[in-house]
């Protein structure tokens, strides 16, 4: 069990080099439970706390990524994550009880950010946010609610500041 976990944990340091070669870190990556489709990339420093991460084709994490996996994360098709770009999908009870945060009391929700987005460096998105397809999240945003498809997001707390255009065809009724 010990062994398994340190194992573990060197495993995810070699992939976090910048000396790791893309193909290993992928390797391991899949070896230790992501599901990573064709033509996605990771970049090095991203982080995974319990290796429960699918990234879709062509999906894109930047550099130093934290992925606060205790449930799914999802990366969908062509969607690229800017560098330092946390994800987090754990939080606990914030009730009347002194201290706050007790041990084991955890919330743990998915997120998923849909197909074709571009989230900028340094944008936190917090737990059991749904990002909709096409959207744009401004660089140091904090996403604490889902998103609508093909908005640009931006601000602590990110806001819909501009609908984006699409070339896709709108689905007939
Ligand atoms: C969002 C972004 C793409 C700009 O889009 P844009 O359509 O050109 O937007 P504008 O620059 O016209 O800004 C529109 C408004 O949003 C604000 N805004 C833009 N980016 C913002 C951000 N990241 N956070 C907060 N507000 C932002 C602007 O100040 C402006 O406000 P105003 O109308 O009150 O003046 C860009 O600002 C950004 O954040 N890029 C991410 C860069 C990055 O992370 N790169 C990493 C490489 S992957």
């Amino acid at each position: 069990m010990l062994f398994k976990k340190y194992a573990t944990l060197t495993l995810v340091a070699i992939q976090k080099s910048t000396f790791c070669p893309t193909s290993i870190r992928h390797s391991i990556l899949v070896y230790l439970g992501w599901t990573i489709g064709e033509n996605c990339a990771v970049m090095p420093g991203s982080a995974p706390v319990i290796n429960n991460v699918t990234l879709e084709d062509g999906a894109h994490l930047g550099p130093n990524t934290l992925l606060d996996d205790h449930a799914g994360i999802t990366i969908g098709k062509d969607t690229r994550l800017g560098p330092n770009s946390i994800i987090l999908t754990r939080t606990h009870p914030i009730n009347a009880t002194i201290p706050r945060r007790i041990r084991g009391q955890d919330i743990d929700l998915p997120v998923i950010v849909g197909r074709g987005c571009w989230i900028g460096a340094h944008v936190v998105i917090l737990p059991g946010v749904r990002i909709g397809e096409g959207c744009v999240v401004g660089a140091g945003s904090v996403v604490t609610k889902s998103t609508e498809p093909n908005g640009l997001y931006v601000g602590n707390p990110a806001k819909r500041i501009k609908d984006l255009e699409t070339d896709e065809p709108k689905p007939t009724a």
